[in-house]
């Protein structure tokens, strides 16, 4: 499957996909690394690789997200992508452009969903008194944060633990199961059904 990785900025999940893809007998080829901001610095992450890159600056776009959502369609379809990565991708997609990939487009986010949607989700569940978190790849709905969950991972929450320690333990967590998930998406080895994940019977 020809894929395309969506970023905003540093991208160390866009490189743990790039590095999976790497192995050839990994089901997905990444072909494109779109940003919506110049400085990402995922980009150059990605031009090392040897994957194409492109911008789509949102800042091109005031007060147009349909304008905007049409251009990173227009760029992704000129790649003749079949499956989207959003990794660290900063910016709600409207809901034409997220049914238009519907099915067809994942997300991570850091931490167990439907639990703390949104940002600051290590803050908060520090503040809520958690003793575990994590992280979650699930398929994209207009919703933000929501759809059906592919995979996820549980970290334990550290008694002296800060948001941004927590957030380092997390990220070696989302690095080892987006590629994971992206795989069983790419191999068909799962699919939705109802919003429901189903699961190829070999797993
Ligand atoms: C990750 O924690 C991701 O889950 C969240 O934003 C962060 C992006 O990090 N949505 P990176 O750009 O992949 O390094």
């Amino acid at each position: 499957k020809r894929v395309a990785i969506l970023i905003s900025g540093r991208g160390s999940n866009m490189r743990s996909l790039i590095e999976a893809a790497e192995d050839t007998d990994f089901p997905a080829e990444i072909v494109l690394v779109l940003a919506n901001r110049p400085d990402a610095g995922g980009l150059a992450v990605a031009r090392e690789a040897g994957i194409a890159t492109a911008v789509v600056d949102h800042k091109a776009y005031p007060k147009d997200r349909p304008g905007f959502d049409a251009a990173v369609d227009a760029a992704l379809r000129a790649a003749d992508v079949e499956l989207v990565c959003l990794a660290g991708f900063m910016r709600l997609l409207t809901p034409g452009f997220v049914e238009g990939w519907r099915d067809r487009m994942i997300n991570i986010h850091p931490s167990l969903l439907p639990l703390f949607p949104g940002l600051h989700t290590h803050e908060r569940a520090i503040e809520a008194g958690m003793r575990i978190t994590g992280c979650t790849v699930h398929y994209v709905r207009p919703e933000m944060d929501s759809g059906p969950i592919i995979a996820q991972a549980a970290v334990p929450i550290a008694f002296d633990d800060t948001p941004e320690t927590l957030a380092a333990r997390v990220l070696s967590s989302e690095h080892e199961i987006y590629p994971l998930a992206l795989a069983l998406v790419a191999a068909g080895l799962v699919r939705v059904e109802n919003e429901r994940l189903i699961v190829d019977p070999s797993l």
